[in-house]
């Protein structure tokens, strides 16, 4: 799967654009997201280089981990933070066999990361068991019903998430947004439209 991406990244430079997605913008006007912050699945980078140059324009402390399996786009996300002097860790990792480590984050972000079942839910605990008491969970998916919009995102149904998969996980969190439903996005040529998403920013309490 990782060539699948690997061949994309490579046909494309800044496959999803250069804008961070509009969720995340609106969210960062909310929550100031500050301290240590892993992005995952996070391919050329766009919303944590976003966040990365809020957080230097409002003199926030943040420094930036991102977590990804596309060599290709881990290249594009480095030659990108090299010329805009952000200081970013990048790291190849698999997902389906990520080792989570434990409290360690002040936020995670995850925008359009997309697996089967079973890495889901490891990937949705192991997020829970590596933030820290307070932390953030901030990010947005393409639910179950985004299969028939055809506007972005896995062909397989079993990509998509049921927004009670993440409640469970989360159900003893605070929930300061949780959205199910339809959003127009625009993010280069393989997300565009209107699309059904679920959108996240869950503070844990441990
Ligand atoms: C739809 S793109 C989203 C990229 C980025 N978050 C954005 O919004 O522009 C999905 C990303 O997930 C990565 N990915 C998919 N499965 C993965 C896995 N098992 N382990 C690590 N990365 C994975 C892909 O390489 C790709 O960069």
């Amino acid at each position: 799967m990782s060539q699948h991406w690997n061949e994309l990244y490579a046909q494309t430079q800044d496959l999803y654009g250069t804008a961070a997605n509009l969720f995340i913008q609106e969210i960062a006007e909310k929550i100031r997201i500050e301290g240590k912050t892993l992005a995952i699945a996070e391919g050329e980078g766009r919303n944590i280089l976003y966040l990365a140059e809020q957080a230097r324009q409002h003199n926030y402390p943040f420094s930036a981990e991102v977590w990804d399996y596309s060599d290709v786009a881990l290249k594009h996300l480095s030659s990108k933070a090299e010329a805009t002097g952000i200081n970013l860790e990048l790291r190849h990792v698999d997902l389906t066999a990520a080792k989570w480590p434990s409290e360690r984050y002040q936020n995670v972000i995850c925008v359009f990361g997309h697996f089967d079942t079973e890495t889901q839910t490891k990937v949705l605990e192991g997020i829970r068991e590596s933030l820290l008491n307070g932390g953030w969970f901030i990010g947005e998916l393409y639910s179950k019903e985004q299969i028939n919009y055809k506007t972005g995102g896995p062909k397989n149904i079993e990509y998509l998430y049921y927004p009670w998969d993440i409640l469970q996980v989360f159900k003893q969190d605070h929930i300061h947004h949780f959205y199910v439903g339809e959003q127009e996005r625009q993010e280069g040529e393989l997300h565009c439209g209107k699309c059904h998403v679920i959108q996240f920013a869950i503070q844990v309490k441990k």
